[in-house]
């Protein structure tokens, strides 16, 4: 077989080859692909195609925005108008007061950007020694420098000859909120810059918070004046039933990266949203206020601002973040329903967002291309779990089709386990 020029992300070549799915068009929450398979999209592409795909007024802003400016950068004096709007937008849902907005590229980006300004801070402000970063074991933070360093997923970091990429990283235990203060002692709050998390761990296997978990963190940042950092790069823009994560879960974070769900995906879009206390010196009038050195070449591209705000207000239109809450009860009920099966471990929800963590009898990677089969996408997540996250149009009848096609392919596997069981 020829091998093709495309080196796919986060893909085993080998394995891949030959069993590509190209998709060629998409409509609403489904997919097209070129041998003409229609394939219900369960996890709204990488957790992100949340107003649904194809919408013909995103293609029109697009185009309108290209007509009149379709692209100027924002580095030093220049600015653009769909940024400084978009900007005003995104401070106006915010759940930090008074927030400045940094645009770049998306996720990856926007860790990079978060991590770097936490350090940056600390320095400015004369704490040189705060540099470590501190992370959750099983989190996804995007595959940049940063976030493979700090990465909570052991494959994602492995391979560079480096424990960390960059210097200064920890990982504590996912719910271990006790190990974070152990951290704390071992290495002197001095020299901790921030702690970061996801307020649902995603990647990791779709792990919301446990009660009380966030509260003492935060609690240990506050005292020990660690700045805490929101990843809701996954869960921004209605994903838990509320705009952020962070309202939800009632957390106060000092910066907050966002990425995905601001333009659900129609153009490459992420950021951050900073507090107060750590814009103020770099906006303080003076010859002396800092820099930050950052930004990207696409910051605040006037097209993908232009998505943005449209995403938004069709997010707000629609009112798809109250539907994101309604369906996440109906998948509740669902995953409550199949997590008596013989090979389900355990079920999780947070927002509409779940997961089926399978038994050893079958695996995920085998379940979910069964799946397909039936004409429904999910994906598997780190702990042999299967992961649920459809568009926010998605019908409640949708939601039971693909937990149903799911339990269908469990009944098939179990069935074969017996048979061979019986004739073994
Ligand atoms: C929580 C979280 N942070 C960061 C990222 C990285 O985002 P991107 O892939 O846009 O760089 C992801 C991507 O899935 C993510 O889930």
């Amino acid at each position: 077989m020829t091998s093709p020029a495309l080196w796919s992300a986060q893909a085993h070549m080998p394995s891949v080859i030959g069993r590509q799915i190209n998709v060629v068009s998409a409509e609403g929450a489904y997919l097209t692909t070129d041998t003409g398979a229609r394939l219900f999209d369960g996890t709204a592409s990488l957790w992100y195609a949340n107003i649904g795909h194809g919408r013909e007024e995103m293609a029109q802003v697009a185009y309108e925005q290209m007509k009149t400016l379709e692209v100027y950068h924002v580095f030093g004096r220049y600015t653009n108008n769909r940024a400084i709007e978009l900007a005003e937008k995104l401070v106006s849902i915010a759940p930090i007061n008074d927030a400045k907005v940094i645009l770049n590229s998306g996720g990856s980006d926007s860790i990079d950007a978060a991590l770097k300004l936490a350090r940056r801070y600390w320095n400015h402000v004369g704490r040189t020694s705060k540099k470590v970063i501190i992370s959750r074991e099983g989190s996804y933070h995007g595959l940049h420098a940063y976030g493979t360093s700090i990465a909570g997923l052991d494959f994602n970091r492995e391979g560079y000859g480096t424990d960390s990429l960059v210097d200064g990283t920890e990982r504590v235990g996912m719910h271990d909120a006790a190990a974070f203060a152990a951290t704390i002692e071992r290495l002197g709050a001095e020299s901790i810059a921030a702690y970061i998390a996801e307020p649902i761990l995603g990647t990791g296997g779709v792990h919301p918070p446990q009660d009380g978990y966030f509260e003492e963190i935060q609690r240990l940042c506050r005292e020990n004046d660690i700045l805490f950092i929101a990843d809701e790069v996954i869960t921004g823009f209605g994903r838990t039933g509320e705009m952020f994560a962070s309202s939800r879960y009632k957390l106060q974070p000092d910066i907050i990266a966002f990425a995905k769900g601001v333009t659900s995906g129609y153009a490459a879009l992420g950021g951050l949203l900073v507090a107060p206390r750590i814009w103020h010196p770099f906006f303080e009038q003076g010859a002396d206020s800092p820099i930050y050195r950052h930004g990207t070449t696409y910051s605040g591209h006037p097209v993908t601002a232009a998505l943005a705000l449209k995403n938004l207000e069709i997010l707000e239109r629609e009112g798809l973040v109250a539907r994101s809450s309604e369906l996440e009860q109906v998948l509740a009920r669902e995953l409550k329903a199949i997590e008596s099966h013989a090979f389900v471990a355990a079920t999780r929800v947070g927002g509409f967002l779940g997961a089926i963590e399978l038994s050893s009898d079958v695996s995920a990677e085998f379940v979910t291309d069964q799946v397909i089969e039936q004409g429904f996408i999910t994906r598997p997540l780190r702990g042999n779990a299967v992961q649920i996250s459809p568009p926010f149009i998605t019908t409640d009848q949708e939601v039971r089709d693909l937990v149903g096609a799911v339990r269908a392919v469990l009944d098939a596997a179990q069935a074969r386990t017996s048979k061979a069981r019986a004739t073994a």
